[in-house]
């Protein structure tokens, strides 16, 4: 299981975003937080500047929508040229349709799901999907308390992933941080998003390091 930090740019100075991506080029994807003011109670940015900060990001671009009606909007991330689309289960109105319609733009796939929705009514969908993330905490905004509370349902989409024998990533998204990733990873996280944990560093690519070996710690007992 390859470990992979995806920094979220939610917590960046939005007023110098190309220079916020360069802090974090040692990093595996650069998650971008799309919030419609709907889905959630926030509102960030949409298709153009995603396309925008593909054209100047050192790494790949991690899309994470949390908006209403993904279905009509989502493939927009893929054509701005994102390489991963992860849209929210409890908004996708037909989200294998949805997930073929990515796939076959050429992008990764993820399925999104916030801290009290389960994933077993998912599960046999998993072939559909390249990641599952698991929030852990209300999606919104950055900075809020992991949410202990979803780590059994992380082990379970682990086990789940196991034994289906896919190639299906594990994002965790929530208040990540060198208290916590530890759990994340022991409970069969993958790729961990940290958002407030890298921005608040003074040195952004000595905290993507710190992370990646406190999870890799994590995952080898
Ligand atoms: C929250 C977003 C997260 C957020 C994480 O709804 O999806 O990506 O940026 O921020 P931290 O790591 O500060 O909890
Ligand atoms: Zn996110």
């Amino acid at each position: 299981m390859a470990l992979q930090i995806s920094p979220s740019i939610l917590s960046a100075d939005f007023a110098r975003l190309a220079e916020e991506l360069d802090r974090i080029a040692d990093a595996d994807w650069a998650h971008v937080d799309v919030m419609d003011n709907h889905f959630v109670p926030n509102l960030t940015l949409g298709a153009p500047v995603v396309e925008a900060l593909v054209k100047v990001s050192p790494i790949p671009v991690d899309t994470h929508l949390m908006i209403e009606d993904p279905d009509r909007w989502a493939p927009a991330y893929a054509d701005a040229g994102a390489r991963s689309v992860t849209f929210h289960a409890e908004a996708a109105r037909a989200p294998v349709r949805l997930a073929r319609e990515l796939r076959a733009l050429g992008v990764r796939a993820g399925l999104g799901l916030k801290p009290a929705t389960p994933i077993e009514p998912y599960l046999d969908l998993l072939p559909e999907f390249d990641m599952i993330l698991v929030m852990t905490v209300e999606p919104g905004f950055g900075g809020q308390p992991f949410l202990d509370v979803c780590l059994p349902k992380i082990r379970r989409t682990r086990e789940a992933i196991a034994s289906s024998g896919l190639d299906v990533w594990l994002q965790v998204d929530g208040g990540v941080s060198e208290d916590t990733i530890e759990r994340c990873a022991d409970a069969g996280a993958d790729v961990f998003v940290a958002g407030s944990a890298v921005y608040g560093a003074d040195d952004a690519a000595g905290q993507i390091k710190r992370l990646r070996e406190l999870a890799a710690a994590a995952c080898a007992h």
